[in-house]
């Protein structure tokens, strides 16, 4: 199985477009050791020539742009691509929006929760996907699905589970957070393996480890988790908004809850922090943050990482 990283940036990018931070800054001018990531998706495939697609990010032109495997060949029918199927995790705009963007009357088939399926259904846009072309199909949760193609099986299998998290932000309606943070299929993890008895998790967005969910991620090849903040408040403490990343659906990498304290002593292969927001201290490879995730045995996501199980 092959994994590519498409784009290891939470929502907005990094630099985000209207951000003046300093890492956002340093981002946009080059400075040493602070790489540019775009937003959330990642590329799986089998066999290295079917391909799916996990989360469709606004960025999803450029990053296939930027994935030679990911184009439609140099010959060939007129319209073409490797692509698949697409898995969403949840309905996001970091993680639909670039479905907008896989028109053009190409096949595919689109997996989601029955949630993330009912918010796509419930926005008229998304007919730009034309039924007769793209089926969109349920991924049950607890249970594995074979993803298929229009044309047949991918290779890959998907097992979804709940993780704790919430609706998607432009859906949130007040002020009472227990309105909105969910556990039923708002966001899910899921778990890809090829038939060959590898394993790896994608889990890009998680409010909070529990143990059902160390239970699951025990003796994975490869996992790759919701990376979005460092510290709970450090949107707070940049002076860019007042959310924890909680309140956003995000569990921290730090502190005694955080996801490296809470996934520590796992048997797992490699663990790498995706979904990483423009304020997290890590994107910073000479940061203080940054050294102790690689000490914690945490990589760091990249536009363009793979990982071959
Ligand atoms: C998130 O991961 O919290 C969302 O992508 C936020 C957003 O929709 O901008
Ligand atoms: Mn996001």
């Amino acid at each position: 199985m092959k994994i590519k990283i498409l784009g290891a940036a939470a929502g907005g990018g990094f630099p985000q477009w209207n951000c003046n931070y300093r890492l956002s800054r340093d981002a946009r001018s080059g400075a040493p050791g602070v790489k540019r990531r775009t937003q959330s998706s990642l590329a799986a495939s089998a066999d290295g020539e079917r391909w799916v697609l996990f989360n469709a990010s606004p960025d999803i032109g450029a990053q296939l742009l930027a994935t030679p495997a990911l184009h439609p060949g140099p010959e060939g029918p007129l319209r073409a691509t490797p692509i698949r199927a697409v898995v969403v995790t949840n309905a996001d705009v970091d993680h639909i929006a670039g479905l907008l963007t896989l028109r053009e009357r190409q096949p595919f088939n689109l997996y989601a929760s029955a949630k993330v399926h009912a918010v796509l259904e419930a926005n008229p846009i998304f007919r730009v996907l034309d039924p007769a072309l793209v089926r969109r199909i349920e991924l049950p949760l607890g249970r594995s699905t074979h993803i298929e193609g229009p044309d047949g099986p991918t290779g890959l299998t998907v097992e979804t589970y709940a993780v704790a998290g919430k609706v998607a932000l432009f859906l949130e309606d007040g002020g009472d957070p227990a309105k909105f943070v969910s556990h039923d299929g708002d966001t899910i993890g899921v778990a890809l393996t090829n038939g060959g008895g590898t394993t790896a998790h994608y889990v890009p967005g998680c409010a909070a480890v529990d143990a059902s969910l160390r239970h699951r991620i025990e003796g994975a090849d490869c996992l790759l988790f919701d990376g979005t903040v460092f510290h709970d408040d450090e949107m707070e403490k940049a002076g860019v908004g007042h959310k924890t990343g909680r309140r956003m659906g995000h569990v921290p990498m730090s502190g005694p809850d955080g996801s490296i304290a809470a996934l520590n002593g796992l048997r797992v292969g490699r663990r790498i922090f995706v979904h990483i927001n423009n304020t997290n201290p890590v994107l910073d490879e000479r940061s203080p943050e940054r050294q102790h995730v690689v000490e914690a045995g945490w990589e760091v996501g990249e536009d363009g990482m793979e990982v071959v199980l």
